[in-house]
């Protein structure tokens, strides 16, 4: 299912019953993380994967010349990665939740399965100052 909200996802369980509903597509890349206030912890505790589509914004990632876009560079010089690879690695930190980045050239699907890291708190901490969180909205839908 996709771009269900948490009451939805609520309703959803109920109807389908436990254990029937694998995953809920939403939009989440770290300019939009509004799925981190309430969609996230629920479907964690309905069992149900998140799965990240857009996770790259749709073209909108950062430039390496934005405050943002500087720290996924720094921690990406300093791991060996690439700054997308940070990326995916900060939006895949919880086990629940997976990511679809939508690629056509061959480089880009190389670099975006080169692996996701355990990045440790303090870059999971940058990042987080970086593209903050903001306040719970209503669910996106691209
Ligand atoms: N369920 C839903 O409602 C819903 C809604 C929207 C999207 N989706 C799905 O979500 C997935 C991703 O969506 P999206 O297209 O919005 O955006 P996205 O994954 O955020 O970004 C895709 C863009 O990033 C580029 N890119 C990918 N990897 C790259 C890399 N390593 N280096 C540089 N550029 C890279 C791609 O270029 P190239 O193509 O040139 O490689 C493309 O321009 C798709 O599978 C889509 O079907 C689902």
């Amino acid at each position: 299912m996709s771009n269900f909200d948490a009451e939805e996802l609520d309703e959803a369980v109920t109807l389908a019953g436990p254990g029937r509903i694998a995953c809920n597509q939403v939009c989440y890349h770290l300019g939009q993380r509004n799925i981190e206030h309430e969609v996230i912890p629920r479907c964690e505790a309905q069992s149900v994967a998140v799965v990240a589509y857009s996770p790259f914004g749709s073209g909108q990632f950062p430039s390496p010349r934005s405050r943002g876009g500087k720290v996924l560079s720094e921690i990406a010089n300093a791991r060996g990665a690439t700054a997308r690879q940070i990326a995916l690695s900060f939006l895949t930190r919880r086990e629940s939740v997976f990511a679809i980045p939508k690629a056509s050239r061959p480089e880009h699907v190389d670099d975006n399965a080169g692996g996701a890291l355990r990045l440790n708190d303090d870059e999971i901490a940058r990042i987080d100052r970086a593209f903050p969180l903001g306040p719970s909205a209503e669910l996106p839908i691209v």
